[in-house]
């Protein structure tokens, strides 16, 4: 001890010499960083911004998500484009926050075997996609991702839509009550080319409605997973006036 010790360092001492109280007080310290940084998200509404145009997937998209989530296309494939150069170059307008509000689970993924497919909504026609699932290497030569033929054979077994739907809303997905009761009819819908599209799009607006497997007789799993496919990074219009304001809007934050 030397003679010059400071009560305050004395006091000090004790802390350091004590491994609990040490980790008491980091505890507290750490805590109080942790609360100022997170409470507020609770109780500011706007901690994702809303932006023009994104709205809850159909239940035919949902059911299309589903498949890709159970067959694990996200070990594969990211959905988050980054808003650096080369990605926005490479795979479109950088993704927003707002554009994976409703995603329950996010499929943000972590890996890039395949291309991030945050935008790939209308790059491919409908028939690609589905030549492409059957057999990717029948269109790209090169390709590794496994064939999901299966796909087009099994007829889509989605359960109860409804029951789906109201599962989204308890953990805030926007559906009404309309939305609700008419999952199981949206569902069939939209993948029903002789169906009148206004219906839908008046409660999904833009939504896509025409047979995408190639095959308007049967309701299956590559309807679902195409649509979904074919509505990813579509709903907001990043070039259009408005979307820029909102993007600025974002950034300024
Ligand atoms: C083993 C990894 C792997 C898995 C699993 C996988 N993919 Fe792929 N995917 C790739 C690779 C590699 C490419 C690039 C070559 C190609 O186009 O086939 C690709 C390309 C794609 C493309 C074209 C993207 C573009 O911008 O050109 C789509 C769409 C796609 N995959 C969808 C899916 C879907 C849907 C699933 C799940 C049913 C899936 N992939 C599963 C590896 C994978």
């Amino acid at each position: 001890m030397t003679a010059h010790s400071t009560p305050m360092l004395e006091r000090h001492k004790k802390l350091e010499r004590n491994v609990s109280l040490l980790g008491l007080f980091a505890l507290v310290t750490v805590a109080i960083g942790g609360i100022v940084e997170i409470a507020p998200l609770f109780w500011i509404d706007n901690t994702i911004e809303k932006v023009k145009g994104v709205r809850p997937y159909t239940p035919l998209e949902q059911a299309g998500r589903n498949i890709f989530v159970r067959e694990g296309c996200y070990v594969c494939h990211s959905q988050m484009i980054r808003p650096f150069r080369d990605e926005v170059e490479r795979y479109g307008h950088y993704s927003l926050a707002a554009e994976s509000m409703y995603d329950h689970p996010f499929q943000w993924g972590s890996k890039r075997t395949g291309p991030d497919l945050a935008r790939v909504g209308g790059r491919y026609s409908d028939a690609w996609q589905v030549q492409h699932l059957k057999d990717p290497r029948s269109v790209v030569p090169e390709s590794i991702m496994p064939g999901y033929a299966f796909l087009a054979k099994n007829e889509l077994d989605a359960g109860d839509m409804k029951a789906s739907l109201v599962a989204l809303k308890d953990v805030g997905v926007p559906y009404t009550a309309d939305d609700i009761a008419k999952a199981n009819d949206d569902l069939k819908a939209q993948a029903d080319p002789m169906s009148v599209p206004a219906e839908l799009q008046k409660r999904y607006p833009k939504a896509q409605v025409r047979d995408f497997d190639g095959d308007p007789s049967r309701l299956t799993e590559m309807d679902a997973l195409v649509a979904y496919l074919q509505v990813l990074g579509t709903m907001v219009d990043v070039n259009s006036a408005a979307a820029q304001e909102d993007l600025a809007k974002e950034k300024g934050r």
